[in-house]
């Protein structure tokens, strides 16, 4: 089966004075996501942004926001984020209590956004097994979190084999994103290792978004990646 590849430019490198009209080239060219990075300083050691800007952006655009939440107990905001209009909401395996992730999961799902799970680069798949039944999208992190404009580590090719295997194995039929460290020059490679939804920041926003955008449109081609 082929799954439409989805760009999802991540506004964590735009340029906050221009966000409406960045994010407008994004949509105009035919970005289809949107990704949200909410960081707590405690997951990670950064802060980026949260509900009221996400309430703003709801309102100047029809893009599918893609909320990542690298931020501890995701129980605790995932109530308001999609009220505040996420269409998806993505927690980190390693942010849940010892209870693990099941409850977050469920709970986005009940109130009708997607979900998704997401890993950081060290930690291994076989920790997030008993949620691929649930989730929408699995997320690899292809960086560390935290930080925009880091290099993509390459191990990351050899999780997407495994997990392409998981899904297929399985019958499973999440989409598979990829984010951190994604380039013109590697996004080929990524979607050709099994990802379809592709996080770029930094290629994005910095220079003409516009063509940024267009240019990875380009490399997707038809735009379908096989399973
Ligand atoms: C990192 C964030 C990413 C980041 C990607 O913690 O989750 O979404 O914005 O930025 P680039 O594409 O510049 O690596
Ligand atoms: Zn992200």
């Amino acid at each position: 089966m082929d799954r439409e590849i989805k760009l999802a430019p991540s506004i964590l490198a735009a340029d906050f004075m221009k966000l409406e009209e960045q994010i407008g080239e994004c949509e105009k060219n035919g970005a289809q996501y949107l990704h949200y990075d909410v960081m707590d300083g405690m997951f990670v050691p950064s802060l980026s942004f949260g509900l009221p800007v996400l309430s703003s952006i709801r309102k100047g655009t029809k893009m599918f926001i893609d909320c990542h939440l690298m931020i501890v107990e995701p129980n605790r905001y995932v109530d308001e984020f999609i009220q505040a209009g996420a269409d998806s909401v993505t927690i980190h395996y390693e942010a849940c209590r010892e209870k693990g992730c099941m409850d977050v999961l469920k709970r986005i799902k009940d109130r009708g956004a997607g979900c998704g799970i997401s890993v950081k680069p060290a930690t291994p798949l076989v920790h997030i097994l008993p949620y691929l039944g649930i989730v929408d999208m699995v997320l690899l992190m292809s960086v560390e979190p935290g930080f925009g404009g880091q290099p993509f580590i390459e191990s990351t090719y050899e999780k997407l084999d495994q997990l392409r295997s998981l899904r297929k194995e399985g019958g499973f039929d999440f989409d598979i994103e990829v984010d951190g460290g994604i380039t013109l020059g590697n996004v080929k490679s990524v979607i050709d290792a099994g990802a379809n939804v592709i996080v770029s920041g930094s290629s994005v926003f910095k220079g003409n978004v516009g063509e940024n955008v267009k240019s990875f449109f380009g490399i997707f081609g038809d735009g379908s990646a096989l399973e």
